[in-house]
C-alpha cells in the first residue's frame, strides 16, 4: 500500500474512529525534507468475520532514514457489503420458501438484520452465508434466517374494532349454528408473532362466555415461523409497556404480576391456545377440523398478489361454511371476492355455496 493509498484510508472515518485522533500527515514521496508521514498503512482485511483489522504505523523519514515513531493496530466492526447478486439470492430463497416479498427497498433491512448472523457464525460475505443457509441439511439455518428478516411486530388488542365485533356479532351468530355439545368454537390466529393476538382473542372470548367457557369449549391454534416470536408467545411473560393496551381489569383476571414488574398470562388463559410452528406456504395444512373464525392480520402485507391469492384459498379450504376470516386493515381484499363476502373493514365470511 503506498502513502496515497494510506492516506485516503486515513480519511475515512471508520478508519479514523479506532485511532481516536486526527493524524495531520505532511510531506509527500518527492520531498526528502525531514518529514513526518504516515508511511504506509498496512495490514486492513476489510470484513474478516466482519470485522476490520488495522494497522497504522507514523513514521518519520529523513532522506534514507526511516523510522516507525507510532503505530497503532485494533479491530472494528465493520459493516458488510451486500452485492446485487447476494441480494437477488437471498430474496429469492425467502420468497420461495416463505412467500415473504423483499423488494429492491428491502435491502438496508436485509443487511442490518443478517449482518450479526454473519458475524456470529465467521462468514466473510453474504454468499458464504446464503451458501451455508441452503446447504443446511438440519434446516436450522434457514429458520434462524427467517427468524431474523420477518417482522413481528405486534401488540394486545391491536385493530380493536375487529375484537368488539367478535363479541358484538360474530360470535353471537357462530353460537347460535353450533350443533351443542360437544363441539367446540375453534379459532386460528396464522401469523401470531409473540402471542398478543391469540391472547387477546382468548380474552375477548372468555368475556364474552362467562360462566358457559366450561360447557362450550374454546380451542384456540396460534401458529408462526418465528421460533424466537413463538418461544416468547408460549412462555407469556410481558413487559408492563407491553399491556399498557390492556384494561387494569383484564390484567387482573388474566395476568399475574411478577416482582420484576413483568405480566404473565394465567394458565386459565394459556390452556385455551396451542401454539405451533406453522409456515403458511405449505400447499395443504393439517387440520382436522375446520375454524369457525381465522386470524391472519398484518401477514399477507408481505406477500406478493399471487401468493395472497393462493393463501386465501387455503384459509376458505379451512373454514366452516359461513366462517369468518380477519385481515389486517391494510390488507383488505375490497369488497368483491367470489369466496368471501365483505362483512366490515378487513373482516369476510365465507361464502355458503348450492
Ligand atoms: C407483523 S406480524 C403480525 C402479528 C399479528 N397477527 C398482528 O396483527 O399483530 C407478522 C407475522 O407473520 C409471520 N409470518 C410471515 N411469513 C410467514 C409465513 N410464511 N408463515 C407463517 N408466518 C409467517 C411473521 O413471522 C410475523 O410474526
Amino acid at each position: 500500500m503506498n502513502t496515497r493509498e494510506g492516506n485516503e484510508l486515513l480519511a475515512n472515518p471508520e478508519v479514523v474512529k479506532g485511532i481516536g485522533q486526527k493524524i495531520d500527515n505532511h510531506g509527500s514521496d518527492e520531498d526528502n525534507s525531514p518529514t513526518l508521514r504516515v508511511s504506509y498503512c498496512d495490514h486492513i482485511w476489510s470484513n474478516l468475520a466482519g470485522y476490520r483489522i488495522f494497522n497504522i504505523e507514523l513514521s518519520v523519514r529523513m532522506g534514507a532514514l526511516h523510522e516507525v515513531v507510532w503505530s497503532l493496530s485494533g479491530f472494528e466492526l465493520a459493516g458488510f457489503d451486500l452485492t446485487g447478486e447476494e441480494f437477488h439470492l437471498i430474496s429469492r430463497l425467502v420468497y420461495e420458501k416463505f412467500g415473504i416479498n423483499l423488494g429492491e427497498q428491502k435491502r438496508m433491512l436485509v443487511i442490518e438484520r443478517l449482518q450479526k448472523e454473519l458475524r456470529r457464525g465467521g462468514f466473510s460475505s453474504f454468499k458464504e452465508y446464503y451458501d451455508h443457509v441452503t446447504q443446511d441439511t438440519t434446516g436450522q439455518a434457514l429458520l434462524t434466517m427467517i427468524d431474523r428478516i420477518s417482522t413481528n411486530h405486534t401488540f394486545f388488542f391491536r385493530e380493536k374494532d375487529h375484537f368488539d365485533l367478535l363479541t358484538a356479532e360474530i360470535l353471537p351468530k357462530i353460537l347460535q349454528k353450533l350443533p351443542g355439545a360437544g363441539q367446540n368454537l375453534r379459532f386460528w390466529s396464522a401469523g401470531c408473532s409473540s402471542g398478543e393476538e391469540p391472547y387477546t382473542l382468548a380474552m375477548t372470548i372468555n368475556e364474552y362466555l362467562g360462566p358457559k367457557i366450561n360447557i362450550i369449549g374454546v380451542d384456540i391454534l396460534a401458529t408462526d415461523i418465528s421460533v424466537t416470536a413463538l418461544a416468547k408467545a408460549s412462555r407469556g411473560v410481558y413487559a408492563d409497556t407491553e399491556t399498557a393496551q390492556i384494561s387494569s381489569g383484564l390484567k387482573n383476571r388474566y395476568f399475574m404480576k411478577s416482582g420484576d414488574g413483568t405480566w404473565a398470562v394465567k394458565q386459565s388463559l394459556k390452556k385455551m391456545i396451542l401454539f405451533r410452528r406453522l409456515n403458511l406456504m405449505r400447499q395443504t395444512y393439517p387440520f382436522k377440523n375446520k375454524f369457525h373464525v381465522i386470524f391472519c392480520r398484518n401477514v399477507m402485507i408481505y406477500f406478493d398478489v399471487p401468493t395472497r391469492t393462493a393463501l386465501l384459498e387455503r384459509f376458505c379450504a379451512c373454514l366452516e361454511p359461513g366462517g369468518y376470516l380477519f385481515l389486517g386493515h391494510s390488507e383488505s381484499l375490497g369488497r368483491s371476492s367470489e369466496l368471501l363476502k365483505y362483512i366490515k373493514p378487513a373482516v369476510y365470511q365465507k361464502v355458503v355455496r348450492g
